[in-house]
């Protein structure tokens, strides 16, 4: 993880290899501009900044970037610190974020996004470099949270590659005139905090599925948690199999590497409600004996993003202090054919008794999600969440940055409102009725996927798990496109697993606990 340091010295005496600005690009005819209010410029000629843009093709739009040696911009008394500037361009964001009416905004499109998109690509920009100094606006807390933020989440580096790692940006220090005080101190650490978390969850979805197989995701979630003082408890195939977990082992028993279902618990004294969080963790999927074509199979290392993030978010929480308790379960598994893989038509027996009948194995992910909802609303929690890469048809619906949230409208909406908070795009669904049918079996309560159609394939497996939920107030976030990116990186997201899901989930969270 790189350093975060918040310091009020002008960002041009602070010590450092580059010195970041961020600039939009002209309005009306203008000039490219650098973001001046709030920024801490005293000691940088900003306008020769400004006047060196255009000759070096750089127009301010979103995600460019531009180094230029500070000597340009270095008044004639005064040498910068740094020896370098970067330059990030912003786009037009700051000036749509100051209207809602356009879906972007609810889309997470704010003045807090933006910035902390700046300060995330940024950071991203800067791998391998030493130390970095932001002059970005943050004099206002919310400007300095978002781009500590942003910064945090846009440094990260896959450090597992052999032979030569990527080596992330070390150290970031913000130049802000709150520095020193209460708010500057929180802006950190939860900066720091999202940071790790997302960098866990990131970490966990680019490992390679022969390493990272169920019993070493439950121990990693394990060590992860004792490391935060939160409790963990994780049932093997036995005690699966004793406590009726059906789904789970089908889809577990055409693999060598055994299922398992793990609890994690963050239960502060004082709680002031109590939210119960489920993911997906598929480890590979393979689409068992309805096997995936080639194409589709790689990137199914990521299918157990929705457990990852699960897990990014209770640590978070506990690390935080929350005043909200929470239960976070991963289902865990391998959906492998093989002799004892389980076949198109089996018929099982699902936690709480109900039936359902098998009949695509590669509607997995559903299979296993059902056992664990059934169990965590079990505890009577006040609302339940679960995080999935469910479907190929959200990435049909929606696309690879933007996820589906379904179920009891209230909570749906919650989610959504929070994503919008956190600068992720979360987009509220339906669970229309008229789908329902499609689920009826002639052999059992349910059949896991409709025979014969793709229509409302999101939808449908949403209604799926609405079975498993009871009354209890719940949504379900299918992450499937925006979970793992194979495309070039952008903003503060990088190639591989993109970390989304836990800002949201977090300031779900945040949001319950007031
Ligand atoms: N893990 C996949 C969904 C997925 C697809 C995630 C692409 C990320 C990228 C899931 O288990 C699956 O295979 N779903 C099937 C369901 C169908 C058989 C009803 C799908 O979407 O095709
Ligand atoms: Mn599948
Ligand atoms: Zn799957």
């Amino acid at each position: 993880m790189s350093t975060l340091e918040i310091i009020q010295a002008p960002a041009a005496r602070i010590d450092a290899d580059v010195l970041v600005l961020a600039a939009a690009p002209p309005s009306d005819g203008g000039a490219t501009g650098i973001l001046r209010t709030g920024a801490c410029l005293e000691g940088i000629d900003v306008s020769a900044v400004e006047a060196a843009l255009p000759s070096l093709g750089f127009s301010g739009s979103l995600d460019a970037v531009v180094r230029i040696p500070s000597a340009i911009a270095a008044p004639a008394d005064r040498a910068i610190s740094a020896r370098t500037i970067l330059v990030v361009g912003t786009g037009r964001g700051l000036a749509l974020a100051e209207s809602a009416d356009h879906d972007a905004a609810a889309l997470g499109l704010t003045r807090a996004s933006v910035l902390s998109r700046a300060a995330g690509r940024a950071a991203r920009e800067l791998a391998g470099v030493e130390r970095a100094v932001l002059a970005l606006p943050s004099t206002e807390a919310a400007d300095l949270t978002a781009v500590a933020e942003g910064a945090m989440t846009g440094a990260y580096a896959w450090r597992g590659r052999v032979p030569a790692p990527t080596e992330p940006l070390a150290a970031i220090t913000i130049s802000s005139p709150l520095a020193g005080g209460a708010r500057a101190e929180e802006a950190r650490t939860r900066a720091v905090t999202l940071g790790e978390a997302v960098a866990l969850t990131r970490d966990l979805v680019n490992e390679p599925p022969n390493r990272l197989v169920p019993e070493a995701l439950a121990e990693r979630a394990a060590s992860a948690a004792r490391s935060a003082g939160i409790g963990v408890d994780a049932l093997d195939e036995r005690e699966l199999a004793e406590q009726g977990f059906g789904g789970i082992l089908a889809v577990g028993q055409g693999a060598a590497n055994p299922p398992r279902l793990v609890r994690l618990e963050w239960a502060p004294s004082g709680a002031r409600a109590h939210v119960a969080l489920v993911g997906k963790g598929i480890t590979f999927d393979s689409g068992g004996l309805s096997l995936k074509p080639p194409a589709s199979m790689p990137e199914m290392k990521s299918d157990m993003a929705g457990a990852a993030t699960v897990l990014g978010a209770v640590l978070a929480a506990a690390r935080l202090e929350l005043p909200v308790r929470v239960t976070a379960w991963l289902a865990l598994a391998e959906n492998m054919p093989g002799p004892c893989a389980q076949r198109p038509s089996d018929i099982i027996t699902m936690r709480g008794g109900t039936t359902v009948e098998v009949t695509n194995t590669d509607a997995e992910g559903r299979l296993v999600m059902a056992d664990a909802l059934a169990r965590a609303v079990e505890d009577s929690p006040d609302a339940v969440l679960d995080v999935a890469t469910l479907t190929g048809a959200q990435i049909v619906a929606l696309g690879d940055h933007v996820s589906g949230v379904m179920g009891t409208p209230t909570v749906r909406d919650a989610v959504a409102r929070a994503a919008a908070g956190a600068g992720e795009s979360f987009w509220p669904m339906p669970l229309p009725e008229q789908l329902r049918p499609g689920l009826d079996s002639p052999y059992a309560a349910l059949r896991n996927a409709v025979v014969g159609s793709r229509a409302g394939g999101m939808l449908t497996a949403g209604l799926f798990l609405r079975e498993f939920v009871g009354s209890t107030p719940w949504a379900h976030l299918d992450i499937a496109g925006p979970a793992f990116n194979e495309r070039a990186p952008w903003g503060a997201t990088p190639t591989g697993g993109t970390g989304h899901g836990v800002a949201t989930l977090l300031a779900y969270l945040r949001a319950a606990s007031k």
